[in-house]
């Protein structure tokens, strides 16, 4: 069993280059973000301001997560019931899933889910504090960085792309914001785990990242003669 934890600022292609490789592996891919942007788009729906923190902790007992996979759609998340895996990835949603997260009753509702999906399989699971809280003793971690303004850029590009036409100017701004919000809170904020590998794709592509953290999962595999 391999259990790999990668982490990393907003934008750095954690849950693309995850993807993949749970993939090619075949085991199973955990996007930790996604769930708090689903609660951060709940307290957006109901008005509620995100930085609340006894507002959003009264919500979280209204909330059901469940995540559903198939080879046509891919990964699906679904809030109470419906699949709001496209509704999650506006700016507003990122803005409100970094609000939330600072909240210690979000955290500990989320771990919860994290860690018991964490048992006994091979997984790969990224977020901002998969290494240093959720799986401690996960047999492989990666903090994933890139620079602010090309994390911007693939941002800007993937936006493009659905047709939103947010300007290159205004989701720098949101990275720089988010990266600032997300190290410096108080409750698991992120950081590199100190036995994490560091690796920095600012100027690497997207097959090279991959192929990289592949090699290290093997060569992990391999070391602890474990099967992937
Ligand atoms: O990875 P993402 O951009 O989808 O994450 C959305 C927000 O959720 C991010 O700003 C910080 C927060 N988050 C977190 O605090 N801990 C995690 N393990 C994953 C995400």
């Amino acid at each position: 069993m391999i259990r790999v934890a990668i982490d990393g600022p907003s934008g750095a292609g954690k849950s693309t280059v995850a993807k993949r490789i749970a993939k090619d592996f075949s085991i199973i891919y955990v996007d930790t973000g996604a769930m708090y942007r689903c609660i951060g788009l709940y307290a957006l729906r109901q008005q509620i301001d995100t930085k609340n923190t006894d507002l959003i902790t009264a919500l979280l007992t209204d909330i059901n997560l469940k995540t559903a996979y198939n080879e046509q759609t891919g990964q699906r998340i679904f809030l109470n019931n419906e699949d709001v895996s496209d509704a999650i990835r506006t700016p507003e949603a990122s803005m409100a899933a970094s609000d939330v997260s600072a909240i210690p009753a979000v955290r500990a509702f989320l771990l919860d889910l994290q860690q018991n999906m964490a048992k006994q399989q091979s997984l790969i699971m990224d977020g901002r504090d998969i290494g240093t809280v959720v799986i401690p003793d996960a047999e492989l971690k990666i903090f994933l960085t890139a620079s602010p303004e090309s994390r911007a850029k693939r941002r800007h590009l993937e936006y493009l792309q659905k047709g939103m036409n947010n300007s290159y100017e205004e989701i720098l701004k949101d990275v720089i914001q988010r990266d600032r919000q997300d190290s410096t809170r108080a409750s698991a904020p992120l950081r590199q785990a100190e036995d994490a590998v560091l690796l920095d794709t600012t100027t690497i592509g997207f097959e090279e990242t991959v192929s990289i953290i592949k090699d290290m999962i093997q060569k992990k595999a391999a070391q602890l003669s474990t099967s992937i």
